[in-house]
């Protein structure tokens, strides 16, 4: 309620609604097979009787690793012209982290959306990795205040977590998404094909993230991620298509249900091996991949953990264990590097993630698996101690490989 004030001259109106989100978010294999109406009912799913215009835009990076996508595409389209109008030629747009580099390519894909003239019941279809859904997400946002927008990610990570949320935007004044706004999707479509011919760096960071989430809140997910960890290492599909399931399913609960869908608290669940994995992509000139930093991460929070008496020994075991046998980094050199004054370059990261939640430090860690617990003070003699851990562990598996 407003503060009494003598300045009021009218009682000042309390102004209040609430505004619902829907959208469905499909699993499908071969979206494009032309005899098949399934995607195309995703842009009728509100019975409007029309035939919708959709403007498609298209990952360059995904668009060269598989050159028969174009055609796909545009051959759909035309199988399906009763139902669908497409507006113009397919918009190729960066992907990777050029891609959000600035709003350089958002203002040019403004302006080609402008010249097809969509209207506000329009739709964009993008197809691609999580930056460039990020980047168009935002044009998309931005157009008449809102065009509609059906994401079909095409990486592990777009699918099971960036692409299946609310969160749109670009890097600029040297801050990731500093550009952005939240705005949920009108559907999203998970190709599972079209991880086929994702490099596999970046189908095992995907792995990672699905880690993160099963470590924090699903103890089952973590057994399930341990027991197919070969099987990920080797990219065998039906393991991974039951991993991008169940990750997208835990994300989508935690946006409907964790209380705070457009984060207006300081609280990040989710971020949980991200204060490390952040500061390890910027000291690594960004040579370590994302999830590969967030595996690095985790486990050094899991050893911190550990000895706050979070975790017991076994289970940390257990984790680093199944980090391991996916593939995925457990230690990097980074981790071990310092400063001319003899500080661990490594404990910056808490300052800058302090800075990112705005305000106080809040980092959420296992408390046992499949449960997370926040702590608000880190006590870096113990995260020093970790990162000693993780090094004799790398230095002992060098000299004995597998
Ligand atoms: N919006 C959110 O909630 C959210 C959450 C987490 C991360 N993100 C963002 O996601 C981005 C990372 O996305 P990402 O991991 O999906 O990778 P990416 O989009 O950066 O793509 C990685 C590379 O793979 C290429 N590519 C995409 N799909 C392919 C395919 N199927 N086959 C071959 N190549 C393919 C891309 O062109 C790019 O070169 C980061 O920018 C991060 O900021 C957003
Ligand atoms: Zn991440």
């Amino acid at each position: 309620v407003t503060e009494k004030s003598n300045k009021n001259i009218f009682p000042a109106i309390e102004q209040s609604f609430e505004v619902r989100f829907d959208y469905p978010v499909l699993f499908v294999r071969e979206a494009f097979d032309p005899a098949d109406g399934g995607l195309a009912g995703v842009f009728h799913r509100l019975n409007e009787g029309r035939r919708p215009r959709v403007a498609v835009c298209l990952d360059e990076g995904l668009a060269a690793a598989r050159p028969d996508l174009v055609g796909s595409v545009t051959g759909y389209f035309h199988a399906q012209s009763s139902r669908l109008e497409v507006a113009g030629a397919p918009i190729f747009f960066p992907g990777g982290h050029e891609a959000k580099t600035g709003p350089r390519h958002l203002q040019n894909l403004i302006w080609t959306l402008g010249n097809l003239h969509l209207d506000r019941q329009s739709f964009v279809l993008a197809i691609g990795g999580g930056s460039m859904l990020d980047a168009v997400g935002l044009g998309a946002s931005l157009i008449h205040r809102g065009v509609r927008l059906v994401r079909m990610p095409s990486t592990v990570l777009g699918q099971c977590d960036s692409g299946v949320g609310v969160k749109n935007g670009v890097d600029e004044h040297g801050q990731k998404n500093f550009l952005g706004v939240f705005a949920p999707p009108f559907a999203v479509v998970n190709d599972l094909a079209l991880l086929d011919s994702l490099p596999l760096p970046h189908w095992l960071g995907g792995v990672a993230e699905a880690y993160k989430v099963a470590l924090i809140r699903d103890a089952d997910f973590f057994d399930f991620l341990s027991r197919h960890a070969d099987a990920l290492r080797r990219r065998e599909r039906v393991a991974m298509e039951e991993t991008v399931y169940r990750c997208a399913q835990i994300h989508l609960r935690h946006i409907a249900t964790g209380g705070d869908p457009f984060e207006k608290g300081s609280a990040r669940p989710l971020d949980f091996g991200h204060w490390s994995a952040h500061r390890l992509e910027i000291m690594s000139g960004y040579r370590i991949g994302h999830g590969q930093a967030v595996a690095v991460g985790m486990a050094l929070d899991c050893c911190y953990a550990q000895r706050e008496g979070l975790l017991t020994p076994e289970a940390l075991e257990s984790i680093l264990a199944a980090l391991e046998a996916t593939g995925l980094p457990v230690f990097v050199p980074e981790l071990n590097r310092k400063r001319p004054d003899g500080e661990l370059e490594l404990l910056q990261g808490l300052e800058d993630f302090r800075e990112h939640l705005g305000g106080r430090l809040t980092l959420t860690l296992p408390d046992g698996i499949g449960t997370g617990v926040e702590i608000h003070r880190v006590n870096e003699s113990g995260m020093i101690e970790g990162i000693e851990r993780l090094r004799q562990r790398a230095e002992r598996n060098a000299r004995q490989p597998e």
